[in-house]
């Protein structure tokens, strides 16, 4: 986000560390001005006068465990974080990291789920199948962000490739697992995070450019949405100044895909009834 030059005030706000962080990125020089704030007490200041919130807070993952073994801890974490925004920055765009992100963005509604991790993932191993150059490539990816709730549309990427069917069940089931092969090869030491970094990093600047009215603005998040019967899903949304302008249909699926969506609906509708249930509890 320093590098974005969209970015005038970047606050960084921690449990710790944050002064020494702020000040090491203060030396990157580029336009934005670099603060960092510690803890509850200093939550007011970093977040008055934002425009987006981008939240990745919380913990990650251990080898064997899922997204949703996360909910415990980082659900409490998240629903702070949001009625902060909530009181201190009412009107802010919120980009939700936080996994699991399924059950997270329904705890606070109103936010944009990153999805972009699913979506370069996905132009990632098309393009490495396909051998075509990857600064061309789109694909959108629906659903949710967890296991089979992430249904890549490979019928839909551009630029078309001749992919057989089972290339394209193996393109899926790798997307599907893409977050163990990371926890796994990090082997206890945490799950993806430079990637993750650097589609929030692509999803916060889509943001910005609706938000500074640059026109056609569309990418892949999980939002409250009429697509489907459920009430939170993962689809293209077209980003304007007010945030999500139009969440966008499906378009056409191929057989395969339609299957994919009737079998992640069970789980992302528990999901998301998770959260919705842990946000009128507490
Ligand atoms: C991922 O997809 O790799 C991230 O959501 C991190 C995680 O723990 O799954």
């Amino acid at each position: 986000m320093k590098l974005n030059p969209l970015v005038s005030q970047l606050a960084l706000s921690d449990i710790d560390n944050t002064p020494g962080v702020a000040a090491d990125v203060s030396h990157v020089n580029s336009r934005a001005e670099v603060a960092g704030y510690v803890g509850e007490e200093q939550l007011e200041k970093a977040l008055e006068g934002c425009d987006l919130v981008i939240i990745p807070a919380g913990v990650p993952r251990k080898p064997g465990m899922s997204r949703d073994d996360l909910f415990n801890i980082n659900a409490g974490i998240v629903k702070g974080l949001c009625s902060a925004i909530a009181k201190y920055c009412p009107t802010a765009l919120v980009n939700m990291i936080s996994n699991p992100v399924n059950s997270t963005v329904p705890i606070a509604a109103e936010l944009f789920g990153v999805a972009t991790l699913d979506v370069v993932r996905a132009k990632n191993f098309y393009t490495e199948k396909a051998k075509i150059n990857v600064g061309d490539v789109n694909v959108p990816v629906v659903g949710g962000h967890a296991g089979i709730t992430i249904l890549p549309l490979f019928s839909q990427a551009t630029p078309k490739a001749n992919l057989s069917e089972g290339d394209i069940k193996v393109l899926t089931k790798r997307m599907q697992d893409g977050d163990t092969e990371v926890v796994e090869a990090k082997a206890g030491k945490g799950s993806a995070t430079l990637s993750t970094a650097y589609a929030g990093a692509i999803f916060a600047d889509a943001c910005l450019k609706g938000l500074n009215g640059v026109p056609h603005v569309v990418e892949c998040s999980f939002v409250q949405s009429t697509v489907t019967e459920l009430p939170f899903f993962a689809s293209k949304v077209r980003l304007r100044k007010n945030g999500v302008g139009e969440v966008l249909g499906l378009s056409s699926l191929s057989e395969y895909e339609k299957n994919g969506l009737e079998s992640l609906k069970p789980e992302l509708k528990a999901s998301i009834h998770k959260g919705i249930n842990f946000a009128n509890q507490s």
